[in-house]
């Protein structure tokens, strides 16, 4: 396996063929940051749609649900990466709420489904999870080891629970593949902040231009978040690590409060004044979007101590310097 571009070379420790690589529902905001890097890094990335449309990579189709001819591009993968589910950025009325949840449980389903019967399995199986499944907490930050899982804070909202428990059937759905040739990782993720449109990074930063980039509610909760070229090392890093199993948290080591992280997005933007938002003011604005207050108000304390033991290094471990970076980028990328 060779990792070649300027994101991969500094991890690479074999010499050899390129990877060929599988992203089932890699149409998305994170699996486009993927596809774009491995892509660009020479090996041969397919992504897995439900629309297949053009793209600088192949696209295959699959309906996420069951099994059908695109289970060849599996047969010989050096690399699974299961990203599939439908957003959570939305209202979670009981639709929704069946639709976010059945969508990541049959997509992985069918994803184990497809490995157990390759003929040559993937040798690696990253399936993706989230940050959101520990729990809401201030005191002490969540690693793989020693973090709480979510879903007994007192007083937690129905939403918050929820997503907690989407995220635990999503991890039981991968937990009971039976794969025993393919190594599975559970990619529990911060939020991954790229420059692309319609991103998490762009619609913060879109709050800092209209002066609206204040604390949201008294500010207290934590962000967690990890730099897109960080997540893209980071999944090589999984990719090519043998000892690596299991849950794995891709995030920044260093969360910090929401105040401080809207204060540092200012700075970095280049403006003092940002209006904060009250809790009211987010709940009316969350119906009027067609949102949820949980993606900003559950506070996300979570810490990469599996990736840092194996002797991960971040390019961007802390916040002003990454947001720094992401504000220059979009800045030029719109120029
Ligand atoms: N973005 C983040 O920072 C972040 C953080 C933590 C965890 N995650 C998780 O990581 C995964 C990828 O994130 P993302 O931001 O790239 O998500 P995304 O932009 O919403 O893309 C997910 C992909 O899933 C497919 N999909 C949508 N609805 C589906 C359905 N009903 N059934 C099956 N597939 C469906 C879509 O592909 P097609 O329409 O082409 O089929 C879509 O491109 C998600 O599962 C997300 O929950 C993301």
């Amino acid at each position: 396996m060779r990792l070649p571009s300027s994101t991969s070379r500094a991890l690479s420790t074999e010499a050899g063929s390129f990877m060929r690589i599988v992203i089932p529902g890699g149409s998305g905001q994170v699996g486009t940051v993927l596809a774009r890097a491995m892509r660009a890094d020479g090996h041969d990335v397919c992504v897995l749609s439900r629309k297949p449309s053009d793209a600088p990579w192949r696209t295959v189709a699959w309906d996420a649900r069951t099994l059908g001819p695109w289970i060849s591009e599996l047969n010989g993968a050096d690399a699974v990466i299961n990203l599939a589910g439908r957003s959570v950025n939305c209202r979670y009325s009981a639709a929704n709420r069946r639709l976010i949840a059945d969508s990541r449980v049959e997509s992985t389903r069918v994803v184990g489904q497809a490995i157990a019967q390759s003929a040559r399995p993937p040798r690696v199986w990253l399936q993706a999870s989230t940050a959101t499944i520990y729990a809401h907490r201030y005191d002490f930050a969540n690693d793989e080891e020693t973090g709480i899982l979510g879903g007994g804070e007192p007083n937690a909202p129905d939403t918050w629970r929820f997503s907690i428990d989407v995220a635990k059937a999503w991890e039981q759905a991968a937990n009971e593949a039976n794969v025993p040739c393919t190594r599975k990782v559970l990619m529990r993720s911060a939020m991954t902040m790229s420059i692309d449109s319609g991103g998490i990074f762009d619609t913060l930063l879109g709050l800092v231009r209209r002066g609206f980039g204040g604390a949201s509610g008294d500010g207290r909760q934590f962000v967690s978040w990890i730099h897109a070229r960080d997540f893209i090392r980071g999944v090589y890093w999984l990719i090519e690590h043998d000892g690596l199993s299991g849950p794995v948290n891709l995030s920044s080591p260093h969360p910090l409060p929401n105040s401080q992280f809207m204060r540092d997005l200012r700075m970095a933007w280049g403006t003092r004044i940002g209006l904060p938002a009250a809790v009211w003011m987010l709940e009316i604005g969350a119906i009027l979007l067609r949102t949820e207050t949980e993606l900003i108000l559950k506070s996300r304390r979570v810490v990469p101590r599996r990736l840092l033991e194996s002797g991960f290094t971040f390019k961007f471990p802390g916040w002003p310097q990454a947001a720094a970076d992401l504000c220059t980028r979009w800045k030029s990328d719109r120029a």
